[in-house]
C-alpha cells in the first residue's frame, strides 16, 4: 500500500459555457474537478486550502471511512467548514473498496461546480472479475447554471419556491454542440476499431436522475457504486444524482462519429426538453464511406417509469466466493420513515410559506455545531436522538395527501443505533404532488437494496419476496414515486453518518437526518481520535 497524496486549491475562476462567463469555485481551476487514482488498500491524503470566499468542505462520496468520519465531509454533520485562507487535510484509507466513486463539496449548493471522479483500482494481482478492457475513461454527468447558483438557491428560499431548473446538462463539464457557443464545449471520446472500453459514469448532477447511452453501442453494467454487479447488458443506462455506474463498451461498429448523450428522468412528461447533453464517441480510423451524420442514441423518453423500474430490477451483486454479497438475514432493528413534500408557513417569506420536506414529519435543522465533535466531546444540546422508528400514526401514505402530511416538525433529530446491530429501513414515499424518486445517500454505509415496490409498503406480503440473496449493494438508492425501497445494513461503523436525499433542492428543504452508531466494545471499534487541524466554526 502507498500514502497517495493531492492537494486541492479550492478557489474562483471564470468559465464560459452556453455563452455565460461567470466565476465559478473549482478545484485547481479546472472543471470538473481533478479526478484521484488510488488503489485499494492505499492511504489518502488530501490537502484542501479555501481561497474562496464560501466556506467549505467535501464529501468522499461513498468511501466508508471506517471509524473516521472526520474525514467524511459534510459540513456541520461531521466537521465545520473550511473558512477561507484555512486548509484541511483529509486523511483516510481505502479499505475493501473498489471502483468508481467521487467527490464534491458538501456545503449549499457549491458542489454545483466542485466535483470530480474517484477511481480505486483493484489490488495489484487482483483482476476485475470480466473481461479486461483496453483503456478506461471517466464520464462525469453533471449540470450547468447560467446564473449564478447560490444566488438562485437564496432567492428561492425568499420567496418560498423552488429555484429554477439548470440551464443544460453536461458530460465532462460539457454540453456539447446542441447549446449556443457550445462546440468547443464538446467531449469527445477516441476509440479504436475491436477495443473495450471501461466507462466510469458518475451522475454529479444536483437535481435530476438521468438517462444515458450511446448511439448504436450496447453497454454491459458490471459495477455499480464501487461494487461488482452481475453482468447485464442494455441501451440505456438509469443514474441517479451520487450514483455510479461502470459499464464495458465495444467499439463494434462502422468506424465513424457516434453521440453520446445524457437526458432527465421524471415521472411526468417533460414539455420541453432542453437540457440533454451530448459528447462526441469518435473513432479514430479513417471513414472510407461517405460521411453519414452522426447518429444520437435511442434514450427512453423521459418520463419512461416503465424502463426505470425494468432496468433498477436487472440490478444484482455479483455475489461470488471472493465478492460474497453478505447480506444481514436477521433484522435487530426495524426502521420507517415516510418521505414528506408539502408546503409550512414561513412568516419571513414573500408569500407566508414555503416548501419543505420531511423525515417522518420531521424537517432537519443544521446544527451550528458538527453532530460528530458534539457526540465525540460529549457536547450538550447539539441534537437530540429521538428520531422515531416509525410514523407516529400509520396513514394510507400513497392516498390522496393529508393536511397532517404537510404539518412538519422542525429538529436536529437523528437516530442511535447499537454498534454492529443490523439494521432496516424502509422509506416510503407519501405525496401524490412530486413526480420524482427521491435518491437516498447514507454516508459511512453500503447497504444492500431488498427489495423495492409502488404503492404502500406491506410488511407480510412484501418481506417475503425480499431478494435476501444477491440484492445490489450501493450507497445511494431511489425511493420510486409513491412506492418504498427497503434498505439493510450492518451498523458496523461507528461515528455520525449523513442519510440525505441527493437531490440538493429536497435536502435544502429538510429531507435529511443522520445516524449516530455507538461505539463497539473493542478497542478498534470506536471513534478515531479528530485530526489536529479538523476546522473550527
Ligand atoms: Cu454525495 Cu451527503 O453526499
Amino acid at each position: 500500500a502507498a500514502i497517495k497524496t493531492y492537494q486541492f486549491d479550492v478557489q474562483v475562476n471564470n468559465v464560459s459555457r452556453l455563452c455565460h462567463a461567470k466565476p465559478i469555485v473549482t478545484v485547481n481551476g479546472r472543471f470538473p474537478g481533478p479526478t484521484i487514482y488510488v488503489r485499494e488498500g492505499d492511504r489518502v491524503q488530501i490537502n484542501v486550502t479555501n481561497h474562496a470566499q464560501y466556506n467549505m468542505s467535501i464529501h468522499w462520496h461513498g468511501l466508508k471511512q471506517y471509524r473516521n468520519g472526520w474525514a467524511d465531509g459534510p459540513a456541520y454533520i461531521t466537521q465545520c467548514p473550511i473558512q477561507k485562507g484555512n486548509s484541511y487535510l483529509y486523511d483516510f484509507n481505502v479499505t475493501g473498496q473498489r471502483g468508481t466513486l467521487w467527490w464534491h463539496a458538501h456545503i449549499l449548493w457549491l458542489r454545483a461546480t466542485v466535483y470530480g471522479a474517484i477511481v480505486i483500482m483493484p489490488q495489484q494481482g487482483k483482476p476485475f472479475p470480466f473481461p479486461q478492457p483496453d483503456k478506461e475513461e471517466v464520464i462525469l454527468l453533471g449540470e450547468w447554471w447560467n446564473a449564478d447558483v447560490e444566488a438562485i438557491v437564496n432567492e428561492g428560499n425568499k420567496l418560498g419556491l423552488p429555484p429554477n431548473t439548470s440551464d443544460a446538462h453536461t458530460i465532462n463539464g460539457k454540453p456539447g454542440p446542441f447549446f449556443p457557443c457550445s462546440e468547443k464545449h464538446t467531449f469527445t471520446m477516441e476509440v479504436e476499431q475491436g477495443k473495450t472500453y471501461l466507462l466510469r459514469i458518475i451522475n454529479a448532477a444536483l437535481n435530476d436522475e438521468l438517462f444515458f447511452g450511446i448511439a448504436d453501442h450496447d453497454m454491459t453494467v458490471v459495477e455499480i457504486d464501487a461494487v461488482y454487479t452481475k453482468p447485464f447488458t442494455t441501451t440505456a443506462l438509469l443514474i441517479g444524482p451520487g450514483q455510479t455506474t461502470n459499464v464495458l463498451v465495444r467499439a463494434n461498429q462502422v468506424p465513424g462519429t457516434y453521440f453520446m448523450s445524457t437526458r432527465t428522468f421524471i415521472d411526468v412528461p417533460i414539455p420541453v426538453d432542453n437540457k440533454t447533453a451530448t459528447a462526441i464517441f469518435q473513432y479514430k480510423e479513417k471513414v472510407i464511406n461517405i460521411p453519414f451524420l452522426p447518429k444520437l442514441p435511442n434514450l427512453p423518453s423521459s418520463n419512461d417509469s416503465k424502463f426505470a423500474l425494468s432496468y433498477n430490477r436487472k440490478l444484482r451483486s455479483l455475489n461470488t466466493l471472493q465478492y460474497p454479497a453478505n447480506v444481514p438475514l436477521n433484522v435487530d432493528r426495524n426502521l420507517f420513515y415516510t418521505i414528506g413534500l408539502g408546503m409550512n408557513s414561513c412568516p419571513s417569506c414573500v408569500n407566508g410559506t414555503r416548501l419543505t420536506a420531511s423525515l417522518n414529519n420531521i424537517s432537519f435543522v443544521m446544527p451550528e455545531t458538527a453532530l460528530l465533535e458534539a457526540h465525540f466531546f460529549k457536547i450538550k444540546g447539539v441534537f437530540r436522538t429521538d428520531f422515531p422508528d416509525k410514523p407516529s400514526t400509520a396513514f394510507n401514505y400513497t392516498g390522496a395527501p393529508l393536511t397532517a402530511n404537510l404539518a412538519t416538525m422542525k429538529g436536529t433529530r437523528i437516530s442511535k443505533i447499537a454498534f454492529n446491530s443490523s439494521v432496516e429501513l424502509v422509506l416510503q414515499d407519501t405525496n401524490l404532488l412530486t413526480v420524482e424518486s427521491h435518491p437516498f445517500h447514507l454516508h459511512g454505509y453500503n447497504f444492500f437494496v431488498v427489495g423495492s415496490g409502488i404503492g404502500n409498503f406491506d410488511p407480510k406480503k412484501d418481506t417475503a419476496n425480499y431478494n435476501l440473496v444477491d440484492p445490489p449493494e450501493r450507497n445511494t438508492v431511489g425511493v420510486p414515486t409513491g412506492g418504498w425501497t427497503a434498505i439493510r445494513f450492518r451498523a458496523d461503523n461507528p461515528g455520525v453518518w449523513f442519510f440525505h436525499c441527493h437531490l440538493e433542492l429536497h435536502t435544502g428543504w429538510g429531507l435529511k437526518t443522520a445516524f449516530v452508531v455507538e461505539d463497539g466494545a473493542g478497542a478498534d471499534q470506536t471513534i478515531l481520535s479528530p485530526p489536529k487541524d479538523l476546522p473550527k466554526c
